[in-house]
């Protein structure tokens, strides 16, 4: 059987290990990206960070969503009443849907390769979906979660299974525990793309 549009360029997205590939892969992808994953692969991870958002974040808390794509979890975040929701991202055509749904206060571009160009300590929280895994960004990038956050302030993120499985996030996740700038609030492993056979690790953090 022929590999689904969304497949195809999933594999693709884990494949491309360079940040200007990346931004080709998802200006093409823009249009068709929500239904390709949640129709074609079934997807959930927006779904599961928007009920952990609920459970561990405080909802009058403008809450910062990084690599926020088309703003499928600005939407589930809203719908559980986050009323100040501020998106960041790579590319500018999934940032154009993102800023078509109404749902974010400010949206612009950041590529999380490079430290974040945000003022150190001033984000209260922060949600993190789909982007941590095999691809671009992996275990190196995480440190760079830290700088923005201020003390107290909570992150709540997934690590796509194959890329936990193929990729030193335990020990760079150790490494955020061991030198003081985080600890662990929440972590369980629970579907990220079901149709697809690959689950996510959740983490909730809370910067020091
Ligand atoms: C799989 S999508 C997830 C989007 C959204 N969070 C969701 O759950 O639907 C990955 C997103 O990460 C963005 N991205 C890829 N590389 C990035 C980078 N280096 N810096 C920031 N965002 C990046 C892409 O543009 C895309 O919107």
């Amino acid at each position: 059987m022929a590999e689904n549009k969304g497949s195809a360029n999933k594999n693709q997205a884990y494949a491309i290990s360079d940040v200007e590939g990346t931004r080709k892969l998802y200006a093409g992808w823009a249009d068709t990206y929500d239904s390709d994953t949640t129709e074609g692969m079934g997807y959930v991870a927006h779904k599961v960070i928007a009920d952990l958002s609920a459970e561990f974040l405080d909802k009058g808390t403008p809450v910062l969503d990084l690599a926020c794509g088309t703003g499928m979890l600005g939407t589930a975040l809203r719908e559980h009443g986050f009323s100040i929701i501020d998106g960041l991202d790579l590319s500018p055509e999934m940032l154009a849907k993102a800023r078509e749904l109404g749902v974010y206060r400010n949206l612009g571009e950041l590529d999380m390769t490079q430290p974040y160009d945000i003022e150190a300590g001033s984000v209260e929280a922060l949600t993190c979906c789909g982007i941590f895994g095999p691809s671009v960004i992996g275990p190196e990038h995480l440190i760079h979660l830290a700088p923005p956050l201020k003390a107290g302030a909570r992150a709540v993120i997934s690590i796509n299974g194959k890329g936990y499985e193929e990729r030193p996030f335990e020990e760079a996740l150790e490494a955020l525990f061991d030198d003081g700038l985080f600890r662990e609030i929440y972590r369980g492993f629970n579907d990220y793309l079901p149709k697809e056979d690959i689950d996510a690790l959740y983490v909730v953090l809370e910067r020091f």
